[in-house]
């Protein structure tokens, strides 16, 4: 059984619907990392999973998402409260969000570990989740409050944070975007060797498609609100089908350098409910057909597991 299947996935706030007919699904311990530009709506789909919506505007998130084979749209409030952290742990972009800034680092991981595993060793834990995300001095540094850690120390406190429930599943949203270029690849084979050593699945989200090479199984890539590319990692990054995603491979940002404006394409991405009949990229395709502002193509299927959203998958 997966671990995570996401089945027909809508999300509205108020009239406008930004999340549309997404399907997903990642098996335990896998990697599955979700791409595109930024507004198409990766970060909702992700929070999503454990209900942690932004409002207002109040959210209405419709389909499945199936956890372990429950599903968390209709699971009662204490249900949720259960899955969350245990069952889905968060890394998100900014590590000062995500750090209380007059707590020390290991009074904040004995506070997730009182809450989500109740009689453990939480001293010994501590010092031990610490070493495992690569600080050196474990004992010294939970005495520190976040100011004294640099920013990839307190991305790895985050992700120490993010681990100390040991989660089936952990969702880092652009977890390195606010790092530098060496901290960047380090964090990601953190996250690597993490994934291998605990059969932690993840789902990580990111722009930077330099990145995905280095740990994806699969991948989807975004665009408008849907999926318009998912298959294995390998053959989405040697073999792209949609036009948006070889423009996407052709931007691909230099490590440590903000993403550039995507390489040979106009216009930005249509906010939600601004998007076009038919195909939602049809505006910006360099190899646009008169027949794309029609009906919105379904998914053609181009290889076993992978598919695109665009019938025209030869050009
Ligand atoms: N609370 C909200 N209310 C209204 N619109 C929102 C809200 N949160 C996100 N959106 C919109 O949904 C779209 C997708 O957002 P998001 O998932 O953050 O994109 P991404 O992570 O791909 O950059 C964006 O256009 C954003 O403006
Ligand atoms: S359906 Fe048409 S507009 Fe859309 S990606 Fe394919 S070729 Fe481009
Ligand atoms: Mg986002």
């Amino acid at each position: 059984m997966p671990l995570l299947e996401v089945r027909n996935l809508r999300i509205d706030f108020g009239p406008r619907r930004a999340v549309d007919e997404v399907s997903l699904s990642i098996d335990p311990g896998q990697t599955y990392c979700l791409v595109g530009e930024s507004g198409c709506g990766k970060s909702i789909t992700a929070l999503s999973i454990a209900r942690l919506l932004p409002t207002p505007p109040a959210a209405h998130p419709s389909g499945e998402i199936l956890l372990e084979g429950r599903d968390v749209l209709r699971m009662a409030p204490r249900e949720l409260q259960q899955i969350r952290g245990r069952t889905v742990g968060y890394v998100f972009q900014e590590p000062g969000a995500a750090l209380n800034p007059v707590m020390r680092i290991g009074a904040q991981i004995r506070e997730s570990l009182a809450l989500h595993r109740p009689g453990s060793d939480s001293d010994a834990e501590a010092v031990r989740l610490l070493k495992m995300v690569g600080i050196p001095d474990p004992e010294t540094r939970l005495k520190a409050y976040p100011h004294q850690l640099s920013g990839g120390m307190q991305q790895r406190v985050v992700i120490a944070l993010g681990l100390a429930p040991q989660p089936r599943l952990l969702v880092a949203d652009e977890p390195t975007t606010a790092l530098d270029v060496t901290v960047q690849a380090q964090i990601i084979e953190l996250l690597r060797d993490l994934q291998r050593h605990l059969g932690m699945a993840i789902l990580l989200i990111t722009h930077n498609l330099g990145l995905v090479g280095e740990i994806a199984d699969r991948v989807g890539v975004m665009y408008a609100g849907q999926l318009v590319e998912e298959g294995p990692a390998i053959e989405v990054l040697r073999q792209p089908r949609h036009p948006y995603t070889r423009a996407l491979l052709r931007s691909v940002p230099e490590l440590g350098h903000p993403a550039r404006r995507l390489v040979g394409l106009p216009g930005n991405v249509p906010g939600p409910g601004d998007w076009p009949q038919g195909c939602r990229f049809a505006p910006r395709c360099p190899v646009v057909r008169p027949t794309c502002s029609g009906p919105s193509p379904g998914w053609s299927s181009v290889a076993a597991g992978h598919q695109v959203r665009c019938p025209f998958t030869e050009g």
